[in-house]
C-alpha cells in the first residue's frame, strides 16, 4: 500500500473512489486495519465509550486522545491517521484550539485532527487549515453536543435542519476541511450534501451510501460487545463470542491441568536439578 495523504483523499473523492475509515485506539488494531488496507484511521473520541467505559464522550481528555494516538501511529504504516479533539479542547477559544490541534501533530505524528460543529467552527477551520494542519469536520449527529441535543438521534429532518446541514457543509469546505464525516444523517440528504462539494470529502457514518466515503467503530464492525448496537452499524464478525469461547477454554484446561502442555514449558538438564538439595 501508499502512504495515504490529504491529496490522496481529495483524488479519490474527483474520481469517485469510495474512501474508507475505521476507528481505531491503540497499537495492535492499528497493524491489523493497515494490512488489511483502510485508507484513514480514526483515533475517535469514542474512546471514553468504547475503551474507557464511559457513556459519552464527553469526559475525553486532551492528554487521553494523546496518549492512544501516539499508540496507534506505533502501529501505523500507510493510513492517513486522524486524532479526534476531545470535547472543550476547542471550544472554549481559537488560541486554545490551535495549541491543542498542534499538540496532535507534533507529539503523536499524526497528518490531520477532527473537530465536531458547522458554521460555529468555521473561524477555526481557516486558521487551523492556514497553519497547515489538515481538517475533518463533523456535523448531523455531534456527540460531544449529546446534553445539547438530548440524545442520540437522527438529525436534519425538518426544512430549517436540512438546509443548515447544507450551508454548514458549503461553509465547512470554504474554509479548507479536506473531509467531513456526516453523523446520522439521512440517506438522501447526505447524498445531496456530497453532491454539493466538490474537495471535501463526505464520510459517512448512518448517512447511507452516497457518500464519498464511510466510517465504523472498529469494536462495532467486529462485534467486542453484546447491548446496544446502533442500527447503522454492520458486523463483520463476533469478537464477543470468540472471546468468551477461548477464555472459558483456557478456564478449563487449567482447572483440568492440560494446559500448559509440554510444548509451552521450559526444560532443564536432570544433571542440574540431581545437584539440587
Ligand atoms: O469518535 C468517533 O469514533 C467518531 C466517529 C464515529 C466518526 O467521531
Ligand atoms: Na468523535
Amino acid at each position: 500500500n501508499k502512504q495515504v495523504t490529504v491529496a490522496t483523499i481529495k483524488e479519490m473523492k474527483q474520481n469517485g473512489e469510495p474512501i474508507t475509515m475505521i476507528t481505531a485506539y491503540d497499537v495492535a488494531m492499528s497493524r491489523n486495519v493497515n494490512e488489511a488496507g483502510v485508507d484513514m484511521i480514526l483515533v475517535g473520541d469514542s474512546l471514553g465509550n468504547v475503551i474507557l467505559g464511559y457513556n459519552s464522550t464527553v469526559p475525553v481528555t486532551m492528554d487521553e486522545m494523546i496518549h492512544h494516538t501516539k499508540a496507534v501511529m506505533r502501529g501505523n504504516s500507510t493510513a492517513l491517521v486522524v486524532g479526534d479533539m476531545p470535547f472543550m479542547s476547542y471550544q472554549a477559544s481559537i488560541v486554545d484550539a490551535m495549541y491543542n490541534a498542534a499538540r496532535f501533530l507534533k507529539e503523536t505524528g499524526c497528518t490531520a485532527v477532527k473537530l465536531e460543529g458547522g458554521s460555529e467552527v468555521v473561524p477555526l477551520v481557516e486558521r487551523l487549515t492556514q497553519a497547515g494542519i489538515p481538517v475533518c469536520a463533523h456535523i448531523g449527529l455531534t456527540p460531544q453536543s449529546v446534553n445539547q441535543l438530548g440524545g442520540f438521534k437522527v438529525q436534519g429532518k425538518d426544512i430549517a435542519a436540512a438546509q443548515k446541514m447544507i450551508d454548514d457543509a458549503k461553509a465547512l469546505e470554504a474554509a479548507g476541511a479536506f473531509a467531513c464525516v456526516l453523523e446520522c444523517v439521512p440517506a438522501a440528504l447526505a447524498a445531496k450534501v456530497t453532491s454539493e462539494l466538490k474537495t471535501m470529502a463526505t464520510i459517512g457514518i448512518g448517512a447511507g451510501n452516497g457518500c464519498d466515503g464511510q466510517v465504523l467503530v472498529c469494536n462495532d464492525l467486529l462485534g467486542v460487545s453484546t447491548g446496544f448496537c446502533p442500527k447503522f452499524v454492520k458486523k463483520y464478525a463476533n469478537l464477543h463470542d470468540t472471546t468468551v469461547e477461548a477464555v472459558k477454554e483456557y478456564i478449563a484446561d487449567v482447572k483440568a491441568r492440560t494446559f500448559p502442555a509440554p510444548e509451552h514449558t521450559f526444560k532443564i538438564d536432570d544433571a542440574v536439578l540431581e545437584k539440587l538439595y
